[in-house]
């Protein structure tokens, strides 16, 4: 499996272990309840059925709180209209856990009328709903994803905020197109009058860093590339395959993000901007799981845990996998990186922390 072929040409392909390692990305959910009950009352009652799509929904809790103030600031306004309420994600998400959730006890189904719970197969950078069928779109923690993977040259670091060049300028470009591609076809997808609510991770002006700006989770990242190069050094990673791996991501700044709304002439008409800014998170947005640091193994588990939810099908398909010569190999490896990076965490608490700026993004379409 050495061969670039071999490799997905997905930016990521699921969650593991979501529900037990998102509570970051529940906390921002939590964090705009309160929005997304004022963006409902502004659109009011709408017929013939209320229509919420959650892009990037994820297997379980945070769409379910993402769809309950939703449907509670609807009920106050239109008792017994219809609901549906749309989760949409790529054909990976665990779609069983999803729908087994919205009915049981921590669903919203249960003891309500009118609503219709469906789901959207493909990617938010396709088409995934008619035209104007969409009354509030939201999409958390998702649209920092790029539509594909991508191989470029970025010998010693694993993540678009290190890269320098021509690299960085190449991945600057997909991200901007990416980002107008997403807004393009929610602006298509949405009703006259609606919202798109997008919430994910962002980056900050800061001089001292070599882009300047300082992206969220830059300790986790450089902790990764620490750790892949080390196997590397040893001769367990193939160096020519790691100096290609780059994450297929990129967090906006608030210029960034606004940049392309105002500037691009589609989007411009389309979306009127209500809030477009970066701050640091509500809670512990120095240090994600800083209330550990005491606990150094317990600190070390809590950042394993939320790494591999996020990275761990996109290292296994782009970097243990064409490293290994079979799917035994890839999971030797597997185990072997996060022994590595877990040992980093314990040995050093702090270094490597989880700085959270949250981008918030909210349009209204005219
Ligand atoms: C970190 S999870 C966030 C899940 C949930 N929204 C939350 O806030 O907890 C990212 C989700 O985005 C989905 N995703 C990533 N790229 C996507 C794409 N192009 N189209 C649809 N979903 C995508 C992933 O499958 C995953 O479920």
């Amino acid at each position: 499996m050495t061969d670039d072929q071999a490799r997905s040409n997905r930016s990521t392909e699921g969650m593991v272990d979501y529900n037990a390692h998102s509570s970051a990305q529940r906390s921002a959910v939590a964090g705009h309840a309160a929005t997304i009950s004022q963006l409902v009352q502004s659109i009011g009652a709408v017929r013939p059925e209320f229509r919420l799509a959650d892009y990037g929904c994820g297997p379980g809790l945070s769409t379910i709180n993402v769809a309950r103030p939703a449907i509670d600031a609807y009920r106050m306004l239109d008792g017994e209209g219809p609901i549906a309420v749309c989760h949409a994600d790529l054909p990976g998400n665990d779609w069983n856990a999803l729908f087994t959730l919205l009915s049981g006890p921590e669903g919203y189904l249960e003891g309500q009328n009118g609503i219709r719970p469906e789901a959207a197969v493909g990617s938010f950078y396709d088409r995934m709903l008619s035209d104007a069928s969409v009354d509030l779109a939201t999409c958390f923690a998702a649209s920092h994803w790029f539509s594909h993977a991508v191989h470029l040259d970025a010998p010693g670091t694993v993540w678009f905020a290190d890269l320098k060049g021509e690299a960085r300028r190449e991945m600057a470009t997909l991200a901007r197109n990416d980002w107008v591609r997403l807004l393009t076809l929610r602006a298509e997808e949405l009703r006259q009058g609606g919202y798109l609510l997008v919430s994910t991770l962002g980056s900050v002006p800061d001089p001292e860093e070599a882009n300047g700006a300082a992206a969220s989770g830059r300790g986790i990242y450089r902790a990764i590339q620490v750790a892949a190069q080390s196997m590397a050094d040893d001769g367990l990673l193939d160096q020519a395959i790691l100096d290609r791996f780059v994450f297929a991501l990129w967090f906006l700044t608030e210029v960034e993000a606004k940049e392309p709304i105002e500037s691009d002439p589609d989007l411009s008409k389309a979306f009127a901007i209500e809030q477009v800014t970066v701050v640091p998170a509500p809670a512990n947005a120095d240090d994600v799981f800083g209330a550990l640091i005491d606990d150094p193994a317990a600190y070390a588990r809590a950042y394993t845990g939320y790494t591999r939810a996020f990275a761990d099908t996109t290292l296994r398909t782009q970097l243990f996998g064409p490293a290994a010569k079979n799917g035994d190999e890839a999971e030797a490896l597997a185990k072997e990186f996060y022994r590595r990076f877990e040992a980093l965490y314990r040995a050093h608490p702090g270094t490597y922390r989880f700085e959270l700026w949250l981008l918030t993004v909210i349009l209204r379409k005219r």
